[in-house]
């Protein structure tokens, strides 16, 4: 045993259901009958009962039982929008009325209100309406967050979307990673000038980098959003910094963006409901995340499906988020999207739960969690159900017992 792992542990839960989601073992990477164990805030120990080197209470300061209940790792929502201000409802009911998402953008609508209303707000304002959303998240087991600018579009705005997204962390204890997003949209003061927006851009990602704000570096590329072109001098800056990148791709049209990002090596290709299959190719040799997001699809009423059989022949690795954002997938929950992506995509629940952990750490650059594994950190949640399938099963309703951020539980 890895010493800083030997007992004694800080805490161990007996009568425990474990969907490790460990390859070596059956569906759900199940283990009936298991016990977890952690110290310093990670897994110190998984596996059945019968292999336990020793009785529960000389091996941990506290002994607990699950009372059969499920755990699974702590969910990883791998893209968000989650730091906003205002709503977009009535956009909502203009586009039930036939008006499209891309006709808004183009009216000024769309995500530039919401960078009106962001512009707008103080810091202070931003952040209590960005933790309830979090809090929203992290009661349904999200342990580990993504979260992006882009509703800022300059550089004193998008730092303050930046910096809300750090604080969230700091509030409520979980893992936070800043993507920056500054080419999302462009912003009224560039009206015709995309280009000298994106040479902004390009200038403001050191100085956020330098701050240690940013993560990851995503972009829009679409018609509405940012051309190919654009979006390659982007990457160029953020490679010449070492930051990691993923897009917004193939969401509306297909612009060649998933090819794009993997072209980069990125973490993530993100949306592709119209890559192809040479595009998939191309994230399979990469390495590179499908993040699917069937919140956006569901909402804008989308019937292009993502290329799913294509993505399981390449062994493409599926992540599935919640895309939550006041447009296009006001979604507060993961686990509801991982039912929409079984009832939209097809995924099977266990594709759906793997891709809301350990594909979704990946999709992350984050080795250190989404299994139930020693090591790993001890992110975790107890869910009161009798099968992992119940997971993507339920729309809504309030499933985990407990979510443990580092082996501290938070209760609900
Ligand atoms: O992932 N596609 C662009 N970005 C978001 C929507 C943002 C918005 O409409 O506010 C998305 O769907
Ligand atoms: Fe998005």
């Amino acid at each position: 045993m890895i010493g800083r792992l030997a007992p004694p542990w800080d805490g161990l839960l007996l009568d425990a259901r474990l969907a490790t989601l460990r390859d070596d073992l059956g569906a759900y990477g199940a283990i009936e009958d298991g016990v977890l164990a952690w110290k310093e805030g990670l897994i110190a120990w998984a596996g059945p009962r019968a292999e336990l080197p020793g009785e529960p209470e000389a091996l941990a300061r506290r002994v607990e039982s699950a009372q059969r209940r499920w755990i699974t790792p702590g969910l990883v929502d791998c893209h968000t929008h989650l730091v906003f201000a205002g709503d977009r409802a009535l956009e909502f009911e203009r586009r039930l009325q036939g008006a499209s998402y891309e006709q808004i953008a183009r009216e000024g609508g769309g995500i530039l209100s919401t960078v009106r209303a962001t512009r707008a707000a103080d810091e202070a304002g931003l952040l209590s309406a960005s933790l309830a959303r979090a809090r929203a998240l992290l009661a349904d087991g999200v342990t580990t967050v993504e979260i992006k600018s882009g509703y800022g579009l300059d550089l004193d705005s998008e730092r303050a979307m930046l910096r809300v997204a750090r604080r969230i962390g700091e509030e409520l204890g979980i893992g936070v990673r800043a993507t920056c997003l500054a080419a999302h949209a462009l912003p009224p003061e560039y009206a015709g000038r995309a280009d000298d927006y994106i040479a902004a851009v390009c200038e403001w990602l050191p100085e956020l980098h330098a701050e240690g704000l940013v993560d990851a570096v995503d972009a829009f590329c679409e018609g509405i959003g940012f051309s190919p072109a654009q979006v390659r001098r982007l990457f160029e800056v953020a490679r010449g910094l070492g930051l990691p990148v993923k897009l917004h791709a193939d969401q509306l049209s297909d612009l060649g963006g998933a090819a794009l990002v993997a072209e980069f090596g990125g973490l993530s290709a993100d949306h592709i409901e119209y890559a192809d299959e040479q595009a998939v190719r191309a994230m399979a040799a990469a390495g590179t995340v499908a993040v699917l997001l069937p919140g956006a699809f569901h909402v804008l009423r989308e019937t292009q499906l993502p290329p799913i059989t294509a993505l399981r022949e390449h062994a493409v690795p599926m992540a599935v988020a919640s895309d939550l954002n006041p447009g296009t997938s006001p979604l507060l929950s993961l686990r509801l999207a991982m039912s929409l992506a079984c009832t939209h995509f097809r995924l099977t629940p266990e594709e759906a739960l793997r891709g809301a952990t350990v594909n979704a750490a990946r999709a992350l650059g984050l080795h250190d969690r989404g299994r139930l594994l020693p090591g790993q950190r001890a992110d975790f949640v107890q869910w009161d159900i009798a099968h992992p399938a119940e997971l993507a099963y339920w729309l809504g309703g309030g499933l985990a017992h407990a979510v443990h951020v580092a082996g501290v539980a938070h209760h609900h």
